[in-house]
């Protein structure tokens, strides 16, 4: 089975490019060429949140037309820039299979690996949240079948991964959260969004995994001490590889042009 992931994408209005220099609608179009290319093409596509810039219907819908081109189903969670209502009235059940009120979660159990979306946007706040719901609703859903597989999904990484932008955001009912993984031996990766970098930490029994942005990369600086800076950056995205050997393995693909590939024997020495 293979997963791509993609995140924080950040689509502005037609016409308009994301904080007036980045070409998001153009990088999520190259994203979308570049993983239907893929041999082999993934079974399906997950998008951790920041689906929009600004919450607008309009940017929804333009990202909606653009994904709909991946030639696998997709599906989405809601991150801080998104209006999670706006999301699921233009995503529908295709994209985003959760009840129309409420919390954007839902299992996803189609394939070799169980993938469990869980809304962790908190209206008008840039952090993470679990809630008491949330949390109940993934303790129930991971109980459901304690052997097979499992990926969690979400936008907002539950660690602070050294990044000083979004790590400053905080992620409420982080213990709760923990809590209910603790529990479970069968989750494999958590994987999120929102930090615009790749990054992977061991947390509570499973690895918690963040991908790159299709094309707006934070700038990294572990001294936690400079202003938040971001670069234009060629989109990258995630897969995730269930080996025949039963491991989640993920690779970090860059959507740019490379010089290659060369056979190693060509060059001896
Ligand atoms: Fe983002
Ligand atoms: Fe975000």
């Amino acid at each position: 089975m293979l997963i791509a992931q993609i995140s924080d994408i950040h689509i502005a209005s037609q016409g308009k490019k994301t904080y007036n220099i980045a070409p998001m609608a153009e990088n999520l179009m190259r994203t979308v060429d570049h993983i239907n290319k893929l041999k082999p093409i993934p079974d399906v596509v997950i998008v951790t949140g920041d689906i929009a810039m600004d919450a607008l219907e309009d940017q929804v819908e333009r990202a909606a037309r653009i994904l709909d081109k991946l030639q696998m189903p997709y599906y989405v969670v809601p991150g801080n820039h998104d209006d999670r209502s706006t999301l699921w009235s233009v995503m529908g059940k295709k994209a985003c299979p959760a009840m129309p009120s409420g919390f954007i979660n839902f299992v996803v159990d189609d394939y070799d690996v169980r993938l469990i979306a869980i809304d962790s946007t908190s209206p008008g706040a840039p952090g993470g949240k679990i809630c008491n719901t949330r949390a109940a609703w993934l303790d129930a859903q991971l109980a459901q079948n304690t052997k097979k597989p499992t990926v969690i999904f979400m936008h907002h990484p539950p660690v602070k991964c050294g990044v000083l932008e979004t790590d400053e955001d905080g992620f409420e009912g982080v213990e709760r959260f923990a809590n209910i993984v603790d529990k479970y031996t069968n989750i494999e990766h958590i994987i999120c969004g929102h930090i615009h970098l790749q990054a992977n930490v061991r947390w509570h029994g499973t690895v918690v995994s963040t991908a790159p942005s299709t094309g707006m990369e934070l700038v990294l600086d572990l001294t936690l001490k400079r202003e938040s800076e971001f670069l234009l950056e060629d989109p990258g995205y995630q897969l995730h590889f269930w080996t025949p050997q039963n491991d989640l393995v993920t690779h970090t693909v860059y959507v740019r042009e490379i010089d290659g590939p060369y056979l190693f024997e060509d060059y001896p020495g």
